[in-house]
């Protein structure tokens, strides 16, 4: 299964617990941190069965365009073996007025072969009620509830009404919270920006920015501490700076630090000022 990283931490230890091989395609800032269609037909082998795509993606803010898509989707209509799991759960959290866009929308004829895969976690901030869906072929589908069926005997009925609730429910504050989500994404990447030895992309989407810490790198902290990786730098902002981030490199990708910026304004301001502090205070 190809996997691209930067990864949500669980894509491979999925594909590892249904006994596939997880095949790790890099995608670095260059390219926004998204996947080219050169960069997939080159992964793509006859052993390849899946590839899994990300879009607003978790941990980088990437989202795919249409165009994206479409050129995704000529390279995937070279291989008919190769499925395609779409994870859609950040769909509506996408800024600066770009429409969201997904594979099977995009290339029809993939539908056959593409899962796509969404929840009420993320736009609807029901985490906690543990429902998401999908549509797909209906042979797979009906895979999904065989295995769901015994390992889980199905969602919660409390929780399936309460996610029909969401789903057919006003949808307005979708949109007020999308608001809330691009002005406090446009302060945490100036902010980060301003942090000397951090660097980052404006993200597109997701609730996440992904800052290259390339520049912290061999540097030490106030309380001595020598910042040899992005785990390091993690570590030391939560020691020094009281700050809770995580490291690119557990995203396969690194150096790199993730900031969730699903929190309020205030916090986030008083959350990045302390990086930056944290970041001045270094030493060669
Ligand atoms: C990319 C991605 N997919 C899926 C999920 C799963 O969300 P949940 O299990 O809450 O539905 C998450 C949660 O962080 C995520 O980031």
């Amino acid at each position: 299964m190809i996997v691209l990283a930067p990864y949500w931490v669980s894509y491979p230890e999925i594909v590892q617990l249904c006994g596939a091989t997880a095949v790790t395609v890099a995608c670095g800032a260059d390219s926004g941190f998204k996947l080219t269609a050169d960069a997939l037909a080159t992964a793509i082998t006859p052993r390849t069965r899946w590839l899994i795509l990300n879009s607003p993606s978790n941990p980088t803010g990437a989202v795919y365009s249409r165009e994206d898509l479409q050129a995704l989707a000529e390279a995937l209509l070279a291989h008919p073996q190769v499925l395609v799991l779409s994870d859609d759960i950040y769909e509506h959290l996408i800024f600066d007025g770009l429409e969201f866009f997904t594979l099977a929308q995009v290339e029809p004829r993939l539908r056959e072969r593409v899962l796509t895969m969404n929840g009420v976690s993320k736009a609807y901030a029901m985490t906690g009620w543990r429902i998401g869906f999908g549509t797909g072929p209906g042979w797979l589908i009906e895979a999904m509830e065989k295995l769901q069926g015994q390992q889980t005997s199905g969602a919660c009925t409390i929780s399936q009404h309460a996610a029909l609730a969401a789903l057919t429910g006003p949808q307005d504050f979708i949109a007020q919270s999308r608001v809330a989500f691009q002005r406090r994404r446009g302060a945490v990447v100036e902010l980060l920006n301003q942090a000397p030895g951090l660097h980052c992309q404006i993200p597109q989407g997701a609730f996440y920015a992904f800052a290259s810490c390339e520049g912290l790198r061999g540097k030490t902290t106030a309380a001595g501490q020598r910042l040899a990786s992005d785990e390091d730098v993690v570590n030391a902002l939560l020691d020094e700076a009281g700050v809770a981030t995580v490291h690119g490199s557990a995203f396969g990708l690194g150096p790199y630090i993730r900031i969730a910026y699903a929190l309020d304004d205030a916090s986030l301001q008083r959350a990045c000022e302390a990086i930056q502090q944290f970041c001045r205070t270094l030493s060669d």
